[in-house]
């Protein structure tokens, strides 16, 4: 199908990694891009051409720009809750890589951009019950979405849309719902809840221990995406002409001690004491993604469920904690890096 020479911003990450792969099997010619050394990628391709640059910098993005057909950008610096309101600052940064690939972008004639938004963007007034109703995509509106991350997010789409507007580059814009799976940071200060939980929940049966922390009262509510998901929906809308931002998520809502509870039966253990720590960052308190969008302009909806999900990413966690008993794996040491002292490797 894409035979084009694509370049993948954010290769190096969670879903970065598994769209390069999934890119490379359509037999296109992937330039893979991350401001994370190779080494430390979470999925390293050898088919694809693999470059450690920091695409915050424009001239990095005229460089990198050479004869692309298509763009993918996953790039930013991103978490779970507790590396989003610790760094609110920083999230807001990851708007020059946006800016900057988007102008390279126009200026080599690029014929389509996609665009990783996120949940984030949501006015929160909106998700501030345990159980809400799907968001949807006009939510958005009036603005009001989550500190930093958030605004950082909306403001890309916005940029998107009128790059596509004023000067006919066309576009994609997702909105994640919380993507999870296998390779992804369970650990180091980055990783989002259902890799955050399926790590205290292994290292508890590790330890045999019974007792695991818990992030506010457990009640709040979330509906997660599994990768395979994920990458499917990029790519159904990719090759879409629809051009507003739209849900790729699951409208499978669980509160987080409900997921807790499917952990805890995967890893077959009988009983967990759980320890509310109720001053750790929270966001908000529901959220779910409404689908009748994406089912309706992609025919995609999400097929695998949290449990199916969950049991394979609980798998993995627990086999590489076991790997890596005594040091943080790559999956999380991104979040003790320093960032800026980066390099090309080709
Ligand atoms: N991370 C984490 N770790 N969260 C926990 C934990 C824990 O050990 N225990 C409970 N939680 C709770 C958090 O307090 C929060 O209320 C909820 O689980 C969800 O937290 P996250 O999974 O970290 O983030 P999120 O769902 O609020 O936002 C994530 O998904 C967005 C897209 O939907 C973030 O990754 C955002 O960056 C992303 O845009």
């Amino acid at each position: 199908m894409y035979k084009k020479k694509i370049l993948v911003a954010g290769a190096g990450g969670f879903i970065g990694g598994y769209l390069v792969k999934k890119l490379l099997n359509l037999n296109a010619d992937v330039i893979a891009v991350d401001i994370k050394p190779t080494d430390l990628w979470f999925q390293l391709h050898n088919e694809s051409s693999n470059h450690s640059l920091d695409l915050k910098n424009y001239e990095n993005c005229e460089k990198i720009m050479i004869d692309i057909d298509y763009i993918f950008n996953l790039a930013c610096n991103m978490g779970g809750m507790g590396f989003i309101e610790n760094n609110k600052a920083e999230c807001m940064l990851s708007v020059l890589i946006n800016t900057h690939l988007l102008s390279a972008a126009h200026k080599n004639n690029v014929s389509k951009y996609f665009f990783s938004s996120s949940a984030c963007i949501y006015n929160t007034n909106l998700q501030e019950k345990n159980f809400i109703e799907g968001l949807r995509e006009s939510d958005a509106y009036p603005a009001m979405p989550e500190n930093g991350y958030g605004w950082e997010k909306l403001f890309s789409e916005r940029m998107c849309k009128h790059f596509y507007e004023d000067f006919n580059l066309n576009v994609s814009i997702a909105r994640f719902h919380n993507v999870y799976g296998p390779f992804g940071t369970y650990d180091g200060g980055r990783e989002k809840s259902p890799a955050a939980l399926c790590r205290k929940v292994a290292q508890a049966k590790i330890d045999n221990s019974n007792k695991i922390e818990i992030w506010g009262d457990g009640e709040q509510t979330r509906s997660f995406l599994y990768i395979d998901d994920c990458i499917e929906g990029i790519l159904r809308l990719f090759d879409s002409s629809f051009s507003d931002p739209i849900n790729i998520g699951s409208d499978e809502q669980v509160s987080i001690n409900q997921m807790v509870d499917i952990i805890q039966n995967i890893a077959d253990m009988k009983s967990i004491q759980k320890i509310y720590l109720k001053d750790k960052p929270k966001g908000v308190r529901g959220r779910s993604s409404n689908n009748e969008l994406s089912e309706k302009v992609l025919k995609w909806t999400y097929k695998v469920s949290l449990e199916d999900g969950l049991k394979k990413t609980y798998d993995w966690i627990y086999k590489d904690l076991i790997k890596h008993k005594n040091s943080l794996s790559k999956y999380s040491k991104s979040h003790i890096l320093n960032l800026d002292k980066v390099e090309s490797n080709k």
